[in-house]
């Protein structure tokens, strides 16, 4: 099978190419929510964009984009919000960001606060929560050495958005590395980032020049693919062209620990970023343990590791993963409740869960609670599970993945 291409990956590159020179190619785009999201908020900044299946168009209208006349619609997705207001913090004017329920509970004062400090106008709801009215400091834009409390992908490509239009070096570290797309995606763009012992740094009035990239599949929508395989005796998984940048593959390495048999065919580098071939089949499942640096970067596979844990010899212990509680869900509550709901016993942690082994569960009525990560999670328990299970809410799965239960159910027959 192939994967639609990485959401990351896509978020990233639609937004460099909206701020580039020249027009940009960029095939594999997926089809969710979220990507849909950024594509239309950078229409509505006067960016002329084209969609044809898989591929999208965009012309880039240098640094300078036109002022909306609506406000900007980032739906459920964070990454749409964080990272286009670092790009909004360089404009020269003002512009409201809001998004659907679950976003806007969620916090963006890490973002407001660097952002203000370069001197963007930022007003928020109560907490620092969304919607958000900016006001963009144009060329007064000032550069800023900035240390991140909390490992977020997200704040730190809000912040290096906004160095692109600052005035001197800007600088970002954080507290463990996280995924580093957009530290590739600005050099594929051909701007020039150092990256060195946690810091990263980029230079104020860079241009860019457009890309021309197929994006490799989303290894955080295969994680569901990958542990069904492991998961169910006799399965064999072979998966084309998935993304294997060393800051989101650490499932894989997860997954052969546990047990589950996989090899890397082939790797290529495509624009920075590595991808592959991946063959998996089903073992015998020991234990699953995750702290520390490790937590933050399988931020979005952890939901997916705790739904197999019950199946697994000696369960999971996940820990420091308390950002889960401020996901699209409080994903730590809603995998408590619905491995629960499946009889299974498990211990909620403030950041994280204790999970024991060797579980039967059976089917049972799950909900998503709107959240794509949590339905696609237990559709895999669904499957080794007695009985049936019924995933109210299924539909959100359409945020990341719309194909998703078409292709589950067309591998569950293979
Ligand atoms: C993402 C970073 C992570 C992750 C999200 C995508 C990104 O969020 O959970 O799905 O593309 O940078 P945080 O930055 O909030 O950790």
């Amino acid at each position: 099978m192939r994967l639609p291409g990485d959401k990351s990956i896509a978020h990233r590159y639609a937004m460099l190419a909206a701020i580039a020179e020249g027009k940009s190619e960029l095939k594999n785009f997926p089809a969710g929510a979220d990507c849909a999201s950024t594509l239309a908020c950078v229409r509505a900044l006067g960016v002329e964009v084209t969609k044809e299946d898989s591929r999208v168009e965009i012309l880039g209208r240098g640094p300078k984009l036109a002022r909306p006349n609506t406000t900007l619609d980032c739906g459920n997705s964070g990454s749409t919000m964080r990272m286009l207001a670092g790009i909004l913090a360089g404009q020269e004017f003002e512009c409201e960001l809001r998004g659907d329920e679950s976003l806007s509970r969620r916090p963006m004062e890490r973002i407001i606060a660097p952002l203000r400090r370069m001197g963007a106008e930022i007003e928020s709801a109560e907490g620092g929560r969304p919607p958000l009215r900016l006001r963009g400091a144009g060329s007064r834009l000032r550069a800023i050495d900035h240390t991140t409390p909390v490992a977020s992908a997200q704040v730190k490509s809000c912040v290096l958005f906004a160095g692109l239009f600052a005035d001197g070096t800007t600088s970002l570290t954080e507290p463990a590395r996280t995924r580093d797309h957009t530290e590739i995606a600005l050099r594929g763009f051909g701007a020039e980032v150092k990256s060195e012992g946690g810091q990263i740094r980029v230079a104020g009035g860079q241009r860019l020049h457009a890309l021309q990239a197929e994006i490799p599949g989303d290894i955080s929508s295969a994680a569901f693919f990958l542990c069904a395989a492991a998961l169910l005796p006799g399965s064999q998984l072979l998966i084309d062209n998935l993304l294997l940048n060393p800051t989101r593959a650490a499932l894989l390495d997860v997954l052969a620990e546990l047990g589950a048999r996989i090899s890397i065919i082939e790797v290529n580098d495509q624009h920075g970023e590595l991808a592959g071939r991946v063959q998996i089949e089903a073992g015998e499942l020991r234990g699953i343990s995750i702290s520390g640096m490790l937590a933050a970067t399988l931020i979005d596979e952890l939901p997916v590791l705790a739904a197999i844990a019950p199946f697994t010899e000696r369960g999971a212990e996940i820990r420091d993963a308390a950002e889960l509680r401020v996901k699209e869900s409080d994903r730590i509550a809603a995998i408590a409740h619905n491995l629960r709901a499946m009889g299974a016993q498990v211990e909620e942690l403030a950041d994280g869960w204790r999970i024991p082994g060797r579980q039967r569960l059976r089917g049972g009525e799950v909900k998503s609670g709107g959240d794509h990560r949590i339905a696609m999670s237990f559709a895999v328990a669904a499957l080794r599970a007695e009985g049936e299970t019924s995933i109210q809410g299924a539909d959100a799965a359409k945020i990341s993945y719309p194909e998703f239960f078409d292709v589950l159910g067309r591998l569950a027959q293979a």
